[in-house]
């Protein structure tokens, strides 16, 4: 194993059902450029990521060969891998097809606003805390309800985070928490550190992130991301 390597999984494998559009909503672009090349080109121009493993539908393979990666001209991603059904299918793929790795990030292409700071501050706290995810301070107040729509309670904003991507973890040990997690028959993850959350006891740590790291997931996603865009070309080095 290569010390301190750190490698990024970008997912792009979905096929972006409720964005309702012809081309799975991860090639559609903004500002001219697929969504796909931004997450992309903020892990390529990260000094602490070493390699990129790239994951898209087995259908797509070939076009992200010649319209993104030789394209644009990146030089990090170190193989394109073709995704599962589910999101986690995606992942698991991804995690047995890197090895000699210490560090992954695993990423959802679908979030294009993912900053420089933000990688930053992941890498570096998962190699002191060796599991960790990105959330920003929930804005709304969150209820809990029951099956019949009912106020069961209300939990205090300060313990309530929505967790975002990057999340990041010590490579073996991610991977074995995902090997057990294949095993059970009706699997329902949401994310890569629930995982580690129902077949491991490893603590993760949340690191605050930032509130224009959306996922775009329908059109008016495309809207705010176009205003993003502009707002981060006015503000350089944002
Ligand atoms: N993803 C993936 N493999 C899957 C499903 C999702 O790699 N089988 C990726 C998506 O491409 C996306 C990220 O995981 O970058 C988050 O998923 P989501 O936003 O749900 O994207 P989609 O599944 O594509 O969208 P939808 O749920 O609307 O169909
Ligand atoms: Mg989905």
């Amino acid at each position: 194993m290569i010390d301190n390597r750190v490698s990024a999984i970008v997912l792009a494998a979905g096929k972006g059902k409720r964005m309702e559009s012809k081309v799975a909503k991860q090639y559609l672009t903004i500002n001219e450029k697929p969504i796909l090349y931004y997450s992309l080109m903020e892990f390529e121009r990260n000094e602490k990521i070493d390699e990129i493993i790239l994951v898209v539908g087995e259908n797509d393979i070939e076009f992200c060969k010649n319209d993104i990666v030789e394209k644009y001209n990146f030089k990090k991603i170190r193989t394109i891998i073709k995704g599962g059904k589910e999101r986690y299918n995606s992942v698991y793929n991804a995690l047995n097809n890197i090895d000699k790795t210490k560090y992954v990030l695993i990423h959802d292409g679908a979030r294009p606003f993912i900053t420089q700071k933000t990688i930053n501050d992941v890498v570096c706290a998962v190699i002191e805390h060796k599991a960790c995810i990105v959330g920003v301070s929930s804005k709304d107040t969150i209820k809990i309800g029951d099956i019949e729509r009912w106020v069961e309670s209300t939990p205090s904003r300060d313990v309530l985070w929505s967790i975002q991507t990057p999340q990041a973890f010590e490579y073996n040990i991610i991977l074995a928490a995902y090997k057990e997690l294949i095993k059970e028959e009706n699997i329902n993850v949401t994310d890569d550190s629930m995982v580690l959350e129902l077949m491991t006891k490893h603590p993760i740590k949340i690191v605050e992130g930032d509130y224009r790291n959306i996922k775009i997931t329908t059109v008016e996603d495309l809207i705010i991301g176009e205003q993003f865009l502009k707002m981060r070309n006015l503000i350089i080095n944002s």
